[in-house]
């Protein structure tokens, strides 16, 4: 019997509409449009309404993903959803809402939290229960209502982040040029302190408010974040005997620009190459990376079979990549 590969077949997104410009949190906190474009190369980034639920986000964008992978939602056999804003922080799973909302219904359907790096978590899931041969179609979602948790008072994160949402198919296949080729995941939690959005009401006690909001030391991030994607991305490639020169496009986490740049050029990809939409939406955690890969399917730049390398690294810290010839039309 032949090799069952997972299948990248489809990528959808939803990006709120509201936009929050720089000049906009110059008028909310002490900063300049130009330290913020210099620093992170953000412009602006999309806030949902105040109604929008991060369930009401990811369904947006699972259905157009579900559309474009033509296929009818009872083919779905499992929903997973990776985001750190839930609706609901304990349960039930936003996945649970997600597929209710879609009908979908005796399926499997859980939440991953891994930060910025959920959606390349979720797609190794997704992989692995293809390849098992138990699943068929999975609905893989990252969304993110980072607005709910971001401290509009706080200048050195406020400026960052921003909400949205991507989905994918992820499908059987037997033909290897459409497949996901690899993918490495890991995390290391002693540096869980340095990212942290919000506190439990459990673990601290009631009157402190200093884990209300996300907090970051966000220089640390940094050069953390620059060296593990390196590094990342230089084994996935040695691993799978890939050079740099092959990749179609380089999908990387929208985080900071100075990060991505810093990452490009140590591994020498072209500019042209390189995926980028930070300087619109901000870094929208989990949907990061599904977001950008839709914009670039959307302006027509990804074709079937071209060889994409997603990168990621999140609170946790937990970092990933991903090797994967896209399978769409
Ligand atoms: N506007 C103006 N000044 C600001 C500011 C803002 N929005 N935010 C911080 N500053 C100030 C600081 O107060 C500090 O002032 P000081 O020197 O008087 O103390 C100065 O700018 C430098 O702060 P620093 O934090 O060292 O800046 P930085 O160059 O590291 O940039 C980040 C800050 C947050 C943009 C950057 O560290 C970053 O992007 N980190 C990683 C973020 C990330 O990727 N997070 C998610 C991982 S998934």
């Amino acid at each position: 019997m032949s090799k069952i590969f997972a299948c990248f077949k489809s990528i959808g997104a939803y990006i709120p509409k509201r936009v929050l410009s720089n000049e906009d949190l110059e008028k909310m906190v002490e900063t300049t449009d130009e330290w913020i474009l210099q620093r992170t190369g953000i412009k602006e980034r999309r806030l949902a309404s105040e109604d929008e639920l991060t369930s009401d986000i990811g369904l947006k964008a699972a259905k157009l993903a579900i559309e474009r992978a033509d296929i009818k939602t009872d083919e779905i056999d499992a929903v997973i959803c990776a985001t750190l804003t839930p609706d609901f922080l304990c349960m039930p799973a936003t996945a649970c809402i997600i597929a209710s909302k879609l009908g979908i219904k005796n399926v499997l359907a859980f939440d991953v939290s891994a930060a910025c790096s959920g959606f390349v978590y979720i797609l190794y899931l997704a992989k692995s229960l293809i390849e098992s041969g138990r699943h068929k179609n999975i609905l893989i979602i990252g969304a993110e209502k980072l607005s709910s948790v971001v401290d509009y008072t706080d200048r050195s994160t406020c400026i960052l982040f921003g909400d949205g949402g991507g989905a994918a198919i992820i499908s059987q296949t037997k033909n290897k040029n459409e497949a996901v080729m690899d993918i490495q995941i890991s995390a290391d939690g002693d540096y869980a302190h340095l990212l942290v959005a919000p506190r439990s009401r459990i673990m601290y006690p009631k009157d402190d408010r200093t884990l209300e909001y996300l907090q970051m030391a966000g220089n640390e991030v940094f050069k953390v974040a620059v060296k593990t994607l390196t590094n990342d991305v230089m084994e996935i490639l040695r691993k799978n005997g890939v050079s740099s020169s092959k990749i179609d496009h380089f999908i990387p986490h929208q985080a900071n620009l100075r990060i991505i740049e810093a990452v490009r050029e140590k591994l020498d990809f072209p500019r042209e190459k390189t995926v980028l939409t930070v300087q619109k939406y901000g870094n929208t955690s989990a949907a990061s990376i599904p977001m950008a890969m839709n914009d670039a399917y959307e302006e027509g730049r990804i074709r079937h079979s071209d060889l994409i390398l997603l990168d990621t690294f999140g609170g946790g810290f937990t970092w990933g990549s991903a090797l994967l010839y896209f399978g769409g039309k």
